[in-house]
């Protein structure tokens, strides 16, 4: 389930990631670009995300408008179900609410790069995705009232309990307040 692969994504991410891109997952400016809000990260291709942790990545890039040129060393060592899980957790953390990526599509692509031992440039994986890296269309107001936006709903709850930064923990506990009081509604409702 997509709740559990962000939890042990989290894990994944803190011990290996945040190093570089930082926990609050916006890197440090002018040397490692950002993955809130990235492009790259939240692409609609998600074989972009997953090709960039398999070979890793080098040379010029440019992330929400800035533009980075240094190196990430392939993480192909983590299994399939790791690198689902790290870039489902990265894909639902911080304001980005993009698709879940499991391990058999983590499987699929490794496979289809077994010759590849090179890093990617940015230059070629946005050739092999048309010319422009497109960010996944974010997903509609939690607010709707159908099935699946409670799914998304208890989601966004487990994301806040795994990582509340200081500054928007207030805030962030209003919105669980107010998304608890909906889903309470929702239940009472089918009933
Ligand atoms: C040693 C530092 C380092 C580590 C560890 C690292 N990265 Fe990166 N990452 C970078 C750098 C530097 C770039 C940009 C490379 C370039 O300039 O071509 C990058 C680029 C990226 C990109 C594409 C650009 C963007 O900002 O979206 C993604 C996605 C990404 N990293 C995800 C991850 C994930 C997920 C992990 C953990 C599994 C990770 N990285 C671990 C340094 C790192």
């Amino acid at each position: 389930m997509s709740q559990e692969s962000i939890q042990r994504g989290s894990t994944v991410f803190s011990s290996i990631c945040a190093a570089c891109h930082q926990p609050h997952g916006r890197g440090i400016k002018n040397s490692i670009p950002p993955l809130d809000g990235s492009e790259w990260l939240n692409a609609k291709v998600k074989g972009v995300p997953v090709s960039i942790l398999l070979k890793g990545l080098k040379g010029p890039i440019t992330v929400k408008g800035e533009k980075f040129d240094s190196e990430m060393p392939s993480k192909a060592t983590l299994s399939d179900q790791q690198i689902a899980d790290v870039l489902t957790y990265a894909r639902k953390q911080w304001s980005n609410n993009s698709s879940a990526i499991t391990a058999d599509y983590v499987a699929q692509v490794r496979a289809s790069l077994i010759d590849r031992t090179e890093p990617w440039t940015a230059q070629e994986l946005k050739s092999m995705v048309g010319g422009k890296i497109e960010k996944e269309e974010q997903s509609s107001s939690p607010f709707s009232n159908n099935t699946q936006t409670i799914h998304k709903t208890e989601a966004i709850s487990a994301k806040i309990t795994i990582e509340p930064t200081h500054s928007e923990s207030s805030s962030l506990l209003l919105i669980v307040a107010i998304l608890t009081l909906i889903k309470g509604v929702y239940n009472s409702s089918k009933k």
